[in-house]
């Protein structure tokens, strides 16, 4: 559709003497192409505030922030690096976001990384409790921030070191007798008689003096008439807030994503608050993805939940958990059963602990099929270790000796029945060999000693340069894993086409059981041709076809003709029968008389007269 456009353009191009001419237009009404142009200074053009999308044929509103709403990874350029518009499949439109393996904070596009893992930057640390200050880079690896503790393993919370600092669990506070006070989630001193009560902040409503009284957001604007502070002219003629900041519904103030440098006003988000200038959410209160909200924590497992994050108060294997039937169907915080178990005393998911690692108990020890313990080591310590007979590697307990069906972690302990590998959690057959009488026997291409090897039916054991290998035996052909029988005549019945082919040629197939020629061909001397109709050219007599009538027709000179004996009928365009008559057989008049009698006639008196 749109290269005939390209093709009318270039058409346009040239037929006429000035580019310019293309575009000229005197009304918006004229203005097609790009979709959504109007009209300006004789010339189609994005309106202000919108850019050419879609390969320049539509214009469309530029997507300066994360979740704008967007046509094509294009508009989003704006979160600088890594940016794309993500669809849902079949959508057309969609919301600014980071690339997969990417994400948000303050202005731009991050790669992610966790806990352990390789950083440049501190901003790239982001685990799945998502707060983007609980991680820094330190020579070159994710860990935990200053000011933050590890719980276990990758997670880290922040600490609260005297009465008066931010919780949301009593381990959160680090001293002597500190306690998290459940309602104003700040510690406290438990032994101390006197509470102390915090200075609730209270929020105000937002009385900015930055911002204009009307709406501005999205404004023309031009290097002659600038936008109103705090807005900025973007370079697609528009009014934006500047990165990391956000409009209001109203379109009159720019609001900070969290993060960014920000007033009390500014910082709107749900539970957003301000911390040393800027932008961000409570101590251990995870940081929603869209930048701007603050996601509300749970204090109990048995708390109800929406998303996942709400539970990461109990660590990174904890979910919200499906609907409850029985309780009005609501959710609430559980662990991941194979990742974790609910440890009431620490108040957390406990992640298990892989072979090697230190535990107290059994079941502190990595979840599976095999009872592994939790043993004392020379120093007294308790260390995950696996049973006996079995040996440790990459942290999986791996046996030996396993034969066909039996359970099984990795393919090196399926070594008891040849050909096997271990297939969804069983020692089975590999690929290229069937079970059969507990034994894994070769099927069609796989290596073989002897016929009584080959498991598939008819195939024998074949040496085929040097190596030998089960194929199927002469009389038969190969198709889908399976030895068909060869043809030996067409009226045979039939399972797959390939049977077809090979006796009728390759203008046949198999259909409803036998074989048939496809509708542009015909079956004549035992194999299917494409049809080749009278003075077409051909390159032997089976391709002719003359319908009811195709023994009379004949390659010669490599042109289908009339056969001898059947002179060709000008008039019904047909070869005729020996005694000059068009006879169709079967037809109900038997045969119709021949105007070229006057042809013979002719020819006669022309034999006669030379
Ligand atoms: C703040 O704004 C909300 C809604 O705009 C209003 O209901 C509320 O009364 C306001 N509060 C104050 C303290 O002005
Ligand atoms: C193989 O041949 C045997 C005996 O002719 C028959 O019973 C069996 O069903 C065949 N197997 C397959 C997969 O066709
Ligand atoms: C092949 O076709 C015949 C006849 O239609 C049928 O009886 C037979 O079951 C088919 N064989 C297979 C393996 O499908
Ligand atoms: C195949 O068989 C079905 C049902 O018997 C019939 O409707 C169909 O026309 C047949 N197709 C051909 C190509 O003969
Ligand atoms: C055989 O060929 C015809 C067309 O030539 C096609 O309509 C039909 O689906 C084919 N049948 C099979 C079984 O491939």
């Amino acid at each position: 559709m749109w290269s005939a456009k390209v093709f009318l353009i270039l058409a346009c191009i040239l037929h006429s003497h000035s580019v310019l001419s293309i575009w000229t237009c005197t009304e918006d009404t004229e203005c097609s192409l790009p979709q959504g142009s109007v009209c300006e200074a004789g010339m189609c053009v994005c309106p202000a505030g919108n850019q050419l999308v879609l390969g320049g044929t539509a214009c469309a509103a530029a997507a300066p922030y994360l979740t704008s709403t967007c046509r094509d990874d294009l508009q989003c350029s704006n979160l600088l690096t890594s940016f794309q518009c993500r669809r849902e499949e079949d959508e057309t439109e969609g919301q600014c976001d980071c690339q997969p393996g990417f994400h948000y904070f303050v202005g731009r596009c991050w790669k992610s990384a966790d806990y352990g893992e390789v950083c440049e930057r501190s901003e790239e640390c982001l685990g799945a409790l998502r707060d983007p200050y609980n991680m820094a880079c330190d020579e070159g690896r994710c860990t935990c921030a200053e000011g933050y503790y590890e719980r276990q393993r990758g997670e880290c919370r922040k600490a609260g070191y005297a009465v008066g600092d931010g919780c949301i669990l009593d381990e959160d506070c680090k001293f002597t007798n500190g306690a998290c006070n459940p309602s104003t989630f700040t510690c406290v001193n438990s032994a101390s008689p006197t509470t102390f009560t915090p200075t609730i902040k209270m929020k105000t409503n937002a009385t900015s003096s930055s911002g204009s009284l009307s709406r501005s957001h999205g404004n023309a604007c031009s290097a002659s008439s600038p936008c109103p502070e705090p807005f900025l002219c973007s370079a697609f003629g528009a009014c934006v807030c500047a990165r990391g900041y956000y409009p209001n519904t109203a379109g009159t103030q720019c609001l900070a994503e969290l993060g960014s440098p920000s007033t009390e006003a500014q910082c709107t988000g749900f539970m957003a608050v301000v911390q040393d200038g800027v932008c961000g959410c409570p101590a251990n209160v995870y940081f929603d993805e869209n930048m701007r909200d603050c996601v509300k924590a749970t204090r109990r497992i048995t708390d109800s939940c929406v998303t996942d994050p709400m539970c990461h108060t109990f660590g990174a294997a904890s979910i919200c958990g499906p609907p409850d039937e029985d309780n009005w169907y609501i959710r609430s915080c559980e662990c991941v059963p194979e990742q974790a178990v609910w440890d009431s005393e620490r108040n957390m998911c406990r992640l298990f602990a892989g072979i090697g690692e230190s535990c107290q108990v059994n079941s502190d020890c990595l979840a599976g099929t095999q009872e592994i313990t939790c043993e004392l080591n020379e120093l007294g310590q308790g260390v995950c270790t696996c049973p006996v007979d079995t040996v440790n590697i990459d942290g999986l307990c791996l046996t030996s000796g396993l034969s066909l069906g039996e359970a099984c972690q990795m393919t090196q302990e399926c070594t008891e029945t040849e050909h096997t590998v271990c297939e969804e959690g069983r020692c089975s057959c590999s690929a290229g060999y069937e079970e059969r009488d507990d034994m894994c026997l070769p099927t069609i291409g796989s290596p073989c000693l002897e016929d009584a090897e080959c498991v598939v039916n008819n195939t024998v054991c074949l040496n085929a340069g040097g190596t030998s290998t089960c194929q199927c035996s002469a009389a038969f052909l190969e198709y889908g894993e399976t030895c068909w029988p060869r043809l030996s005549h067409h009226t045979q019945s039939c399972n797959v086409s390939l049977q077809c082919t090979e006796y009728l040629g390759s203008g046949s197939n198999c259909t409803n059981a036998t074989c048939q020629c496809f509708e542009d061909h015909h079956f004549r001397d035992d194999r299917c041709w494409p049809k080749t109709g009278l003075f077409e050219p051909c390159s032997r007599s089976s391709e002719c076809y003359l319908g009811e009538l195709t023994d009379r027709v004949q390659c010669r000179n490599s042109l289908c003709q009339c056969s001898f004996y059947f002179p060709y009928s000008e008039a019904h365009h047909t070869c005729a029968g020996p005694d000059g008559m068009v006879s169709i057989p079967g037809g109900s008049g038997s045969s119709v008389a021949v105007s070229s009698i006057f042809t013979i006639v002719a020819a006669l008196l022309y034999v006669l007269l030379h």
